[in-house]
C-alpha cells in the first residue's frame, strides 16, 4: 500500500523533515478560509487506497489547527484512502483532562471524540499531557515519547555537577523520575497550585536542592508561568543559579518568551513538536522530533510494533 503524508499547517517544516526522512513526497492540499471565517481544506493529490497520515500540530491557534486536522482526515477517507492515521506532534487540549471546578466542559475527552469521528482510524501522538488520553479515544492510539530524544540532548550538552531532576508540579513527577533513573540523579519537588491559565503560586519545594544544579522537566511550556515560579522558588531554596528546563513541547505562549528571560536560566531544551522562533532569546536547543515520527510512522505502515518509541508507566 502506498504512503501519503498529508501535512496539515500546523507543523509543515516537521511534516516535511519527516516526508524527507522517510523518502515520500508531501500530498499537496489548498486549505483556505471562506469570508465568513469557516476552514476548507482540499487534497490535490489522490490517496485512493494508500495508507495516509496526516501530521497535524493542534498547536495555537489551537482551535484553527484542530478543525484543520479534522477537515483533513474527512477529505483523506472521503477520497478513498485504505486507512487514515493522526499524526499529532502536539496535542492541544489535552490538559483540560478533568473537571476541576463545577460546570466546566471536558476538552481532552471531546477533542478525542471529534478526531475519531472525523475519519482517523488511529492516532499517534507525542508526550501528551496525560497518559490518560489513551481511554479517552474510541480508536487506537500510540503514546510516542520523546524523552529518549530529550535525555540524548541533556547529555550530549553535559550533565552540570552537583545536578537535580526537579519536577515543577505534581504531575510532572513520573517524568522526572523518569530521567533521575536515566540519569542517576536524585529528584525534587515543587509543589504548584494553578491560580488561573496564566498564574501559578508554589508552595514549597519537598528535596535537597541546595548547591545543586536543578533540571526542570515538564511536558510542556505555555506561558512559562510555572518554570518561571519554579525557577525562583529553587533559587530561594539555596540552588545554583544555572538552572536547565527540559521539556517535549515549547509553545511560548503570550509573552513566555520574556517571561523566561533571565541570568538564571541556562539552557532550554525543547522539541521541534510546534515551531520554534528562529532567533529566540533565550538558551533554546531544539531537538527535532521528525526521526521519531519518521520512524513510527514506518512500522505503523509496515504492521511494526512500536516497542522503544512508547513509554508504558
Ligand atoms: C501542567 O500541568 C503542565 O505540565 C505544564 O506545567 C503547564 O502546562 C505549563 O504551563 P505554563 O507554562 O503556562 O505554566
Amino acid at each position: 500500500m502506498d504512503v501519503c503524508l498529508v501535512p496539515g499547517s500546523g507543523n509543515v517544516p516537521l511534516a516535511e523533515a519527516v516526508a524527507a526522512s522517510l523518502g515520500v513526497a508531501l500530498v499537496h492540499t489548498e486549505v483556505t478560509k471562506f469570508p465568513d471565517g469557516e476552514q476548507h481544506v482540499r487534497l490535490r493529490d489522490p490517496v485512493r487506497g494508500a495508507d495516509v497520515f496526516v501530521v497535524q500540530s493542534t498547536g495555537p491557534p489551537v482551535d484553527t489547527h484542530l478543525v484543520e486536522l479534522l477537515l483533513l482526515a474527512d477529505a483523506a477517507q472521503r477520497a478513498g484512502a485504505e486507512r487514515v492515521t493522526a499524526v499529532i506532534p502536539y496535542f492541544g487540549y489535552a490538559r483540560q483532562d478533568r473537571r476541576a471546578h463545577g460546570r466546566e466542559a471536558l476538552a481532552a475527552r471531546l477533542a478525542a471524540d471529534v478526531i475519531a469521528v472525523s475519519g482517523v482510524d488511529r492516532v499517534a501522538a507525542v508526550d501528551v499531557h496525560t497518559r490518560t488520553m489513551e481511554g479517552f479515544f474510541s480508536v487506537p492510539f500510540d503514546h510516542i515519547s520523546a524523552v529518549p530524544l530529550l535525555l540524548g540532548e541533556v547529555l550530549h550538552l553535559g550533565l552540570p555537577p552537583d545536578a537535580v531532576i526537579v519536577s515543577p508540579d505534581l504531575g510532572a513527577v513520573k517524568l522526572a523520575e523518569r530521567f533521575a533513573k536515566e540519569l542517576d540523579l536524585p529528584v525534587a519537588v515543587v509543589r504548584k497550585s494553578r491560580l488561573s491559565g496564566a498564574e501559578v503560586a508554589v508552595t514549597g519545594v519537598t528535596g535537597n536542592v541546595r548547591g545543586r544544579a536543578p533540571i526542570i522537566v515538564d511536558d510542556m511550556i505555555s506561558t512559562g508561568g510555572t518554570i518561571r515560579a519554579a525557577a525562583e522558588a529553587l533559587l530561594s531554596a539555596g540552588a545554583r543559579d544555572t538552572v536547565t528546563v527540559v521539556a517535549t513541547h515549547g509553545l511560548f505562549a503570550g509573552d513566555a518568551l520574556e517571561r523566561l528571560r533571565g541570568n538564571w536560566l541556562d539552557r532550554m531544551i525543547v522539541t521541534d513538536s510546534v515551531p520554534q522562533p528562529a532567533a529566540a532569546s533565550l538558551p533554546l536547543h531544539v531537538v527535532s522530533i521528525a526521526p521519531l515520527l519518521a520512524d513510527a510512522i514506518g512500522r505503523l505502515e509496515r504492521r511494526e510494533a512500536l516497542a522503544g518509541l512508547i513509554w508504558f508507566e
